[in-house]
């Protein structure tokens, strides 16, 4: 249970840019961060941005130097609600992850991660890193939350949520990642639950105030592929997005090389990505 609008939420899952800060590990772990590719964000905080559109949403690409090539990171955007996020280079084939995102109501959003492989099922050692809630899911318990309209719903709550400061540690802050806080979803949530429209303490940012920039080209292109979907749904005509299950068949990608455009990069792997 995430206690934030839908699209603010799932537009932080779509940006990737912010992985260069707000999960930037220095603690040298590497068990820790490579089941991310996270380790090759580090050299490069200004990543080069690049959407695809396709039938089931869009392919965002971001290309990072490191260590004297390019680190492309392409995540899938199957509209309207869920994401396919790379696994570093070397599992990318085998593995990977990603969230649907469901609004409750306009102030909460239920978030369903998902882990897998490909090629076999996942080990014990897998399955206790992700049960640690380091990455997606975050440590959680049973419990219930009171909804506006007064509907009581029994859930999964996150245990370290705004109520607590989401459990921040003010040495880590200072040492190994600049929020302080432990886990990959609970920094990106603890930023998505944030945002808040100034008036109240609760509700929907005013998008007017906004000032958006080249990193938030993603964002800007689910904006208007929503949009566009609203308006075909109001015409009373069919999504594309949802003509077949099979369009869904994608994968993101990550990988080590020396392409350096993303229409370049989905013809070289094209096979790994089956995105086009
Ligand atoms: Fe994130």
């Amino acid at each position: 249970m995430q206690r934030s609008n839908w699209l603010q939420g799932a537009e932080g899952e779509i940006d990737t840019s912010h992985v260069s800060f707000a999960h930037k590990d220095l603690s040298n772990d590497h068990e820790k961060v490579a089941i991310t590719g996270l380790q090759y964000t580090l050299e490069d905080d200004s990543p080069v941005l690049s959407v695809k559109e396709t039938d089931y949403g869009f392919l965002s690409g971001s290309r990072r130097h490191y260590q004297g090539k390019y680190f492309w990171r392409v995540t899938q955007w199957l509209a309207p609600m869920f994401s396919l996020i790379p696994r570093a280079p070397a599992d990318a084939f085998t593995s990977g992850g990603g969230r649907a995102w469901v609004p409750v109501d306009d102030n909460n959003t239920t978030t369903f991660a998902y882990n897998f492989r490909v090629d076999r099922p996942l080990n014990a050692d897998e399955l206790q890193l992700i049960a640690e809630g380091a990455h997606f899911p975050p440590r959680m318990e049973r419990g219930s939350i009171r909804l506006e309209q007064g509907h009581r719903i029994d859930t999964w709550l996150p245990t370290a949520n705004m109520n607590n400061d989401y459990l921040i540690d003010r040495e880590a802050q200072k040492t190994i990642n600049f929020t302080g806080i432990l886990g990959v979803n609970e920094q990106d949530r603890c930023l998505q639950e944030a945002m808040r429209a100034e008036a109240e303490d609760r509700g929907i940012v005013d998008r007017s105030r906004e000032h958006l920039v080249a990193t938030d080209l993603a964002i800007t292109a689910a904006r208007r592929r929503l949009l566009r979907m609203v308006k075909t749904l109001q015409a009373g005509e069919p999504l594309r997005e949802l003509a077949s299950g099979e369009i869904y068949g994608v994968r993101a990608v990550s990988k080590l090389c020396d392409v350096a455009e993303l229409d370049d990069f989905i013809e070289k792997y094209r096979e790994d990505a089956r995105a086009v």
